[in-house]
């Protein structure tokens, strides 16, 4: 029945009602906050593309996780810089590498922060790309028993989870079988299942420096206009063993993060990346929008487009403004 016997507008009138009809909340409950892992010690650089993030030594990553862990952010996920690359990127999969210690560390410090380790080499080789070279191109098989080695590596040092992000086949495999053979059953694995080659990635390759000395990602990560081919990359992924699944980057792929709602029944999780902080902060330093009510727009339209899980930059602007 039509206007007026209908008035969708009676239930916007008061803050009360708004809140009583709303069907997306936020809460921390699914945040993931990443930090970027650096050697030295009381190091606190930061990272000119991302305004509020900084590369953190061991020592000032823990202290940065107690007050996230004091803020209500339950989780967070860490990337490594480390001392030397290499070709084959060795010092990311060291057992005494820079993310090893920093889950000791932490774990040690934070015992109840969930401490999700990212698996990749593109931080740790000298060519910056997500796996070993062989005839100048990344070659995927040689590849997975470094990913695996890694995944162990971080395992025994007493990460929560892994989360695979190179994008090479069979990796969610190649890691399960390792996990389980040291005696890992138990550790989840959240896949970046549906990665595509993004140019919202930018920042973090400043944050991470980790951005490629030749070419690019396009012969691994996603093309961006496929869709049904993520939901194949996620079957394959759940086939593997992965425990969660990951569409990344977030905001432009929100019709994925929905057919992965709708296709598979594992949580989902979303990854909204440096190139979607970095916007918002500089057009909030610009003037031009109210950073607050963008990053509760944003995270909000991640959760409701079906997400389970958000990565997340802004993990204590939520925190923040969910006290407000
Ligand atoms: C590494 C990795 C990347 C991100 C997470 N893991 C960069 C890339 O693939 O180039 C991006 C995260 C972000 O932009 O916030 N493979």
């Amino acid at each position: 029945m039509p206007f007026p016997i209908h008035r969708p507008r009676r239930l916007r009138r008061t803050e009360s009602l708004r809140s009583m009809v709303r069907e997306t909340r936020l809460s921390l409950d699914g945040v993931i906050e990443p930090h970027f892992i650096v050697p030295g010690t009381n190091v606190r650089r930061p990272i000119d593309a991302m305004p509020g993030c900084a590369q953190l030594s061991v020592d000032v990553f823990v202290e940065e996780c107690r007050r996230s862990r004091g803020l209500g952010i339950p989780a967070v996920i860490l990337f490594g810089l480390p001392e030397h690359k290499d070709a084959t990127g060795s010092a990311g999969y060291a057992v005494d590498g820079i993310v090893p210690r920093a889950i000791e560390a932490v774990k040690g410090a934070v015992p109840d922060l969930i401490v999700w380790a990212d698996v990749c080499l593109c931080e740790y080789t000298d060519h910056g790309h997500c796996g070993v070279l062989h005839d100048g191109e990344v070659d995927n098989d040689r590849t997975l028993p470094l990913l695996a080695r890694a995944a162990v590596a971080y395992a025994r040092a007493g990460a929560d989870g892994i989360a695979p992000s190179d994008m090479m086949d069979g990796r969610v495999g190649a890691i399960r079988d390792a996990l389980d053979e040291s005696g890992h059953a138990q550790i989840p694995i959240m896949a970046y299942a549906a990665k595509y080659a993004s140019a919202f990635y930018g920042p973090f390759r400043e944050a991470a420096q980790s951005a490629p000395r030749f070419g690019d990602r396009r012969g691994y990560q996603m093309d961006p206009p496929n869709v049904r081919e993520a939901l194949q990359e996620m079957a394959l992924d759940l086939d593997e063993g992965a425990d969660i699944l990951m569409v990344k980057p977030a905001l432009a792929y929100l019709d994925v993060i929905r057919a992965a709602r709708e296709r598979f029944d594992v949580p989902i999780a979303a990854y909204n990346v440096s190139g979607e902080y970095s916007m918002v902060r500089a057009a909030a330093a610009l003037g031009w929008v109210d950073a607050d009510r963008l990053i509760l727009e944003i995270l909000t339209a991640i959760r409701r487009a079906g997400a389970d899980i958000v990565l997340t930059y802004f993990a204590r602007d939520l925190a923040r403004l969910l006290r407000a």
